[in-house]
């Protein structure tokens, strides 16, 4: 037997007991004629004190030993530590196995380059932090399968090996060796699957989904990812969100004891957008997007064009630090949006200043600082230009400003939902229409007549569940007529060809008596993130991908052997 008991449970009412405890030296103080040893295991740190002329092995960090001893209470405790009341007086330290020193410090707080620590992923996995994440990442699984279980949901596992599926990123091919020249997707979601699901009656599906993407990676998104994805049939957009409310509920309660507030917020997509310059708005602070084109349409402002939008967002007590450098920041900002420029107006001494005031009567100005309420040292950022290029300019540099000046309280959770997206738009690339959601999105009933003359105005029974200003799931009511499944194909600007070469299996199943439905998926790797409190998705989970999509510790992609690829009838191109 290694052990009796974890390390991290003693506590003051196990004094004078035996233990056997096992872990890793997480820290030794050799003190001439005692020791102290911090063992650790996962569920937390103990301190072990070895006397002189105590059976005790070689003591390294990271070395794996077996204690055993008897627990006593303190003289001193630490309060920094659980188990800080007592201590484990040894009677024999033995050996399990010994280790190289780490090349990372294995602590709550480490020096270490997070390139270090993905490849060593093994020796940073042993920081209580990051078995922390993975606590809470596999405690909302639990909740996920309790409550999903007791609404009557039936867990069914979909195919890894598909045909590919249409949800915007790029895919991830596998080749066919028996079908040379052929190749399997990896599902970017179930997303098909779930919806053949309801055609074959299942009514009520879930699956911890893994799912595949090839795109630009951020702090939150991976190549590889896991939705807790779910598909319903019979009900409506507010029944299916009731019950997903009553989901989220249980997840914060059971993972961080927080209870959300129910029924949720809704926010309609094109408020969003207007009032947060984002269809995913931070709303735990205020800072609201506004319009200026009102007072500024009478004035001549060379660079100025009327027909576009002009937009402001107000900061407040920055003005004395915003200098000629952070405006120049701001303008290399508002490039990355396409945008040529920002103004930036000061208000400092009871005046309103900056480049734009020259072309200001003062009626204009007074309008301004009563419109947007300026105190002392606010400043204004005015941005001009399309109007959702403006809005996201603006949005972004809200967000910015809220990380800078410590507008976000930290624990807050706030949560809503953005709903009625349009259904489609365009794509600025190829000038391009494309589904906003998915193709298998149901547009609002109002808008079905004028689908095909007007798809840009459509709106859908699509939505998102916007958690701290991420986006942390989304889902859509479903077409189950195959008549509008193939309009909106046509709409996106398949051929008939297409159509049937990639979506025909779709298209036949949805003739067979195919049900109203409608699901969510939400991004599991997210929830965790949040709820853990980080904003780096790679801290949960637990071999990522770097920001490069190698995998650090396997090196994967890798070259194979030319006769792997020989048996796959591949032929790889010099570049
Ligand atoms: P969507 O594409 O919005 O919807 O994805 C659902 C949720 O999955 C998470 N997510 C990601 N997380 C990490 N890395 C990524 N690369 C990544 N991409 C997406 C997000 C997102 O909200 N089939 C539909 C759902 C449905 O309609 O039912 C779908 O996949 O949290």
């Amino acid at each position: 037997m290694y052990r009796n008991v974890y390390n991290g449970s003693l506590s003051i009412k196990d004094v004078n007991k035996e233990v056997e405890l096992v872990g890793w030296v997480s820290k030794r103080r050799n003190l001439g004629q005692i020791l102290f040893i911090d063992l650790r295991d996962r569920s937390g740190i103990v301190q072990v004190l070895v006397n002189e002329g105590i059976k005790c092995c070689e003591i390294r960090n990271e070395y794996v030993i077996q204690v055993k001893g008897v627990v006593k209470q303190r003289k001193e405790a630490n309060n920094k530590l659980k188990t800080g009341e007592i201590e484990v007086i040894a009677s024999e330290v033995n050996l399990i196995n010994s280790a190289f020193n780490p090349p990372l410090i294995i602590d709550d707080k480490t020096d270490a380059l997070e390139d270090t620590r993905l490849k060593y992923r093994y020796l940073d996995l042993r920081r209580p932090i990051m078995q922390h994440y993975l606590d809470i990442r596999h405690q909302i699984k639990m909740s996920v399968h309790e409550y999903l279980n007791k609404h009557h949901f039936i867990e069914i596992e979909t195919p890894m090996l598909c045909a590919s599926s249409p949800e915007g990123a790029k895919e991830y091919l596998v080749p066919s060796r028996i079908h040379h020249g052929n190749f399997y997707a990896l599902p970017q979601s179930p997303q098909m699957f779930k919806q053949m699901l309801m055609i074959g009656g299942l009514e009520r599906y879930y699956q911890i989904a893994r799912c595949f993407r090839d795109e630009d990676l951020r702090a939150d998104r991976q190549p590889d990812f896991t939705q807790i994805d779910i598909e319903t049939s019979f009900l409506s957009q507010d029944e299916l969100l009731e019950l997903m409310e009553g989901l989220l509920y249980k997840i914060f309660k059971d993972t961080i004891n927080v209870e959300i507030k129910l029924p949720l917020r809704q926010i309609k997509y094109e408020t969003a957008i207007k009032d947060y310059g984002s269809d995913k708005p931070d709303t735990r602070f205020d800072m609201k997007l506004f319009d200026v084109n009102d007072l500024l349409n009478d004035v001549n402002i060379p660079f100025y064009n009327k027909e576009m939008s002009i937009r402001a967002i107000k900061v407040e007590n920055i003005a004395h630090e915003t200098t000629r450098k952070i405006i120049d920041a701001l303008n290399l900002e508002a490039k990355k949006f396409s945008l040529d420029f920002v103004n930036v107006l000061k208000y400092e001494q009871n005046q309103l200043h900056g480049s734009l005031i020259k072309y200001l009567d003062e009626n204009t100005i007074k309008q301004l600082i009563n419109k947007s309420s300026l105190k002392e040292n606010d400043i204004l950022i005015i941005s001009h230009g399309p109007y959702n290029r403006v809005c996201s300019l603006l949005g972004n540099l809200r967000n910015q400003y809220a990380k800078k000046l410590g507008l976000i309280k930290p624990n807050t959770y706030d949560l809503l939902w953005v709903v009625d997206f349009p259904m489609f738009e365009l794509n600025v690339e190829d000038n391009k229409i494309v589904a906003t959601h998915h193709p298998f999105t149901r547009p609002k009933d109002e808008c079905l007549k004028t689908l095909k003359s007007d798809p840009l105005s459509a709106l859908s029974y699509a939505y998102d569940i916007v958690i701290n200003g991420y986006e942390a799931g989304g889902g859509t009511l479903r077409i189950y007529d195959q008549n509008i499944q193939k309009e909106i194909f046509e709409i996106l600007g398949l051929s008939d060809e297409e159509i049937k070469n990639k979506f025909g299996y779709f298209i036949e199943a949805l003739k067979y008596g195919t049900p109203p439905h409608g699901g969510i998926a939400f991004g599991l790797d997210r929830l965790a993130m949040i709820l853990g409190g980080t904003d780096n998705i790679r801290d949960v989970i637990a071999f990522p991908k770097n920001l490069s999509a190698v995998d650090p510790v396997s090196m994967a992609p890798n070259k194979v052997d030319q006769s792997q690829l020989d048996e796959l009838g591949i032929i790889i191109k010099d570049n």
